[in-house]
């Protein structure tokens, strides 16, 4: 059983948000793949006050993952092919979705798959304990599959195929996680709207190699690349929610990519964004969920407001920063 975490928050700012038709405590939620499959950040962060943890991607069926390393370390933050390692949606029910109900957290599962049917069967086996999840985010963009790059979310058509399935197989709001690796996002987030995505998640990583110090031998186990995350794709997916706002105004989008601070959460509320998953930070500092949220409401207690909608709403700069 995971412990509580039970330290200092500020009661005083509201930071909530709304995403997948609910009311949240805070935009700040942990990014798939980052904090394990349940309540992992439990003795770090109050699960209850975030806005949600986002499971590592699950498929129907227990995977192995990637060959180690799984992750290496850059200036920028760092590249993975961890190669979807999960016990599969039926174990994870019983081992770790208690322990996530018990803590109080809102609850986003994550599913990946090989085929259409494999997103299908991962839903309906979600169907019996959909009352205790907040919503589906489908993850049509990890790069490190066996297909390497090739992946549904560079094919709108694939997408809006795996999406539609979903949605007529359960009754949760659902995200689609979309890649930056690919100039047809647009396109990909546009299909999965017309099907019954009611959230873009922008984005997943970015495709990179990185090789040793002084030498031709990747860093990772897979040899091929990974995916890039870190502090370095910061521009590069708040240009993608900038884009996605234009091209789709009122639409919910989430904002993830080299969070590490409430400014650069700020950035990405600034540019239309509902929410923001932290990832990598957490490797680097696993409160950083908390610290993040403390440091937003401090933001707000400065500007003179007490809560998140009003201070989005001040026109002038933050001179704080
Ligand atoms: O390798 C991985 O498990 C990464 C997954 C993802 O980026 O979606």
């Amino acid at each position: 059983m995971k412990r509580r975490w039970r330290g200092q928050q500020d009661r005083s700012v509201d930071l909530s948000t709304w995403l997948y038709g609910r009311r949240l405590p805070s935009p700040i939620m942990s990014a798939s793949g980052t904090s394990g499959h349940g309540a992992e950040l439990a003795a770090f962060v109050d699960l209850s006050q975030i806005g949600a943890v986002v499971v590592k991607s699950l498929a129907h069926f227990p995977n192995d993952g990637n060959p180690a390393p799984r992750v290496g370390v850059i200036s920028t933050g760092m590249i993975n092919s961890v190669g979807l390692p999960g016990p599969g949606v039926r174990r994870w029910i019983d081992e770790y979705l208690p322990d996530l109900i018990r803590l109080g957290a809102n609850v986003v599962v994550s599913v990946w798959g090989r085929t259409r049917a494999d997103y299908i069967t991962a839903v309906e086996q979600l169907v019996p304990v959909a009352s205790h999840l907040l919503a589906v985010e489908v993850n049509v963009s990890c790069p490190n599959t066996e297909k390497g790059g090739e992946m549904f979310g560079h094919d709108p058509k694939e997408t809006k195929e795996i999406v539609r399935a979903v949605s007529q197989t359960c009754s949760l709001p659902i995200g689609v996680k979309l890649s930056p690796n690919t100039d047809r996002y647009i396109k990909v987030a546009e299909a999965a709207l017309e099907v019954g995505a009611s959230t873009l998640v922008a984005s997943n990583t970015y495709l990179g190699q990185v090789l040793r110090e002084g030498s031709r031998k990747p860093v990772l186990g897979t040899k091929s690349g990974g995916g890039v995350s870190g502090i370095g794709v910061l521009p590069l997916s708040l240009r993608i929610v900038k884009e996605l706002n234009k091209a789709f105004p009122g639409c919910d989008i989430v904002g993830v990519g080299g969070v590490y601070s409430a400014s650069d959460a700020l950035a990405y509320l600034f540019e239309g964004a509902s929410a923001i998953q932290v990832g990598t930070a957490t490797f680097i500092d696993p409160r950083s969920l908390h610290k993040i949220s403390e440091e937003l409401k401090k933001t707000i207690k400065e500007q003179g407001v007490t809560n998140l909608k009003d201070l989005l709403s001040i026109k002038r700069e933050f001179l704080s920063f």
